[in-house]
């Protein structure tokens, strides 16, 4: 029996949703233990590809079981997309593959106006959020102002519920906000239609992991997001509204620290954000562009263009801390070939003075320029390597150095975005 924490080391995209899938190949169960669908994970498989948002990347493979945790926020009109898009792939979604926490939080129509009307307050310091409602959604979950999905089992409460609810909400839209208020019974009709299809998959979570721990099965759990977005942990107020970090999981999804075996850090080889906030190492110049467009970063979910930059090895130390990270999987490797010089910032400096530790303050941060290695760049793979030695001498001293400055072993190497594009020098389960 495993239970294996993946979660993203950087800002997020770093290819996470492709990893959950390679080794869900060898896992009984997928886990998704916070965020909601401001998440877009990507799986390639011959040649399809499929981006999920809510739904554990674990269920393209028919015999692992997916659970939605209790950190999630749900959008049920996106997680019933996703139903479609799924079935329309050939991918059946029944009660036994899938179960939904009863204690989730429900993300409403009003979270998704107050989050783009916060936004649009904000200005020039908006976040730069996804827009679907999860800081709201997250607001009331906190405030005890939630709806969770297993208030649709009596709907006559969930009503009354619903209504004080957005008598309030309405007040803040049209008064603070000057927005359009929204009607309540277009709501209640589509939630009484969405609890037709919803209440089968509803249970405690955390029994049915735990029946799957009893049986020593082989558990993931799959992170959204990534460390520099953490609401603790990241470069606040620019974040998401979840942790996002490995201890999510235990209060995601309902299981204590003890269970834990190992800890996944996806990065890139490279760094990404999209959204507003600071970014040392962000590139304005051609290699930049060259990155964006060697790795097609384009956000999964909003389609927005992905800033670029090289790897920050301050950052990723902070992640490997705070997670506690046992385990690196770099992915787009293949996205770097070709260029002359690669770099790694390995530290910052600001007003004379140097520093290699996380910078929360974010004008601090803002106001600090990176120190950088440089290394000799590699030529395209001809083929896929199939052992570190394969690769290339560049590649390997690359790879050595990330794992001297992050003090964490390199185990798993993504080489493109498909399913079989991979090297992986350990077994996690
Ligand atoms: P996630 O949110 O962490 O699951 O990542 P996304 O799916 O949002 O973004 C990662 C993108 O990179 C997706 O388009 C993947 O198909 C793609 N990808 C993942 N690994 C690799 C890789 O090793 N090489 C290349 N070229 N693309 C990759
Ligand atoms: P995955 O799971 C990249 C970013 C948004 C914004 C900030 C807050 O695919 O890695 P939110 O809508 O959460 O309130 O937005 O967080 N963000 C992501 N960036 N990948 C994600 O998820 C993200 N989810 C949120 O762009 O900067
Ligand atoms: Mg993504």
């Amino acid at each position: 029996m495993s239970n294996v924490i993946i979660v993203g080391a950087q800002w997020g995209d770093e290819g996470k949703g492709k990893i959950v899938d390679l080794l869900a190949e060898k896992a009984d169960m997928v886990v998704r233990f916070q965020g909601g669908n401001n998440a877009g994970h990507t799986l390639v498989v011959g040649g399809k590809k499929i981006v999920l948002h809510l739904i554990p990347s674990g269920i393209l493979h028919k015999n692992v079981a997916c659970i939605i945790g209790n950190g999630v926020v749900i959008d049920l009109d996106v997680l019933q997309q996703e139903f479609e898009n799924l079935t329309s792939h050939g991918y059946s979604i029944d009660p036994e593959r899938l179960r939904i926490s009863e204690n989730a939080h429900l993300i409403m129509p009003y979270h998704k106006v107050l989050d783009q009307l916060s936004e649009k307050q904000k200005g020039d310091q908006k976040i730069g959020t996804t827009c679907r409602g999860i800081g709201p959604a997250y607001i009331d979950k906190v405030a005890r102002d939630g709806l969770r999905a297993g208030d649709l089992i009596d709907f006559k409460s969930f009503e009354t519920r619903l209504r004080e609810v957005m008598n309030f909400k309405n007040a803040l839209i049209e008064k603070i906000y000057g927005g359009k208020t929204l009607e309540v019974d277009p709501i209640l009709k589509s939630m009484q239609q969405h609890r037709e299809w919803l209440l089968p998959y509803l249970c405690n979570t955390s029994v049915a992991i735990h029946k799957a721990q009893l049986q020593k099965k082989h558990i993931l759990f799959e992170g959204a997001q990534g460390t520099s977005l953490d609401v603790d942990h990241g470069t606040y107020p620019y974040v998401t509204s979840s942790n996002t970090v490995s201890g999510a999981a235990c209060t995601g999804a309902g299981i204590g620290p003890k269970d834990i075996d190992r800890v996944i850090g996806v990065i890139k080889a490279y760094t990404t954000r999209v959204g507003s906030g600071p970014f040392p190492t962000e590139l304005h110049d051609d290699i930049g562009d060259t990155i964006c467009k060697n790795g097609n970063e384009f956000g999964s979910t909003t389609g927005r263009q992905r800033r670029c930059g090289w790897l920050d090895a301050v950052f990723l130390r902070h992640a490997v801390r705070v997670n506690g990270i046992t385990d690196i999987a770099m992915t787009k490797l293949d996205v770097l070939s070709g260029l002359k010089e690669i770099k790694i910032c390995t530290a910052y400096e600001r007003n004379g003075e140097k520093s290699d530790t996380f910078i929360s303050d974010i004008n601090m941060l803002g106001a600090s320029k990176p120190i950088y290695e440089t290394f000799a760049g590699w030529p395209a793979f001809s083929a896929q390597p199939k052992s570190i030695e394969d690769c290339p001498t560049q590649v390997q001293h690359f790879l050595k150095r990330v794992e001297e400055l992050a003090e964490a072993p390199v185990t798993m190497l993504s080489t493109g975005p498909d399913r079989l594009e991979n090297l992986v020098s350990t077994s996690y389960f």
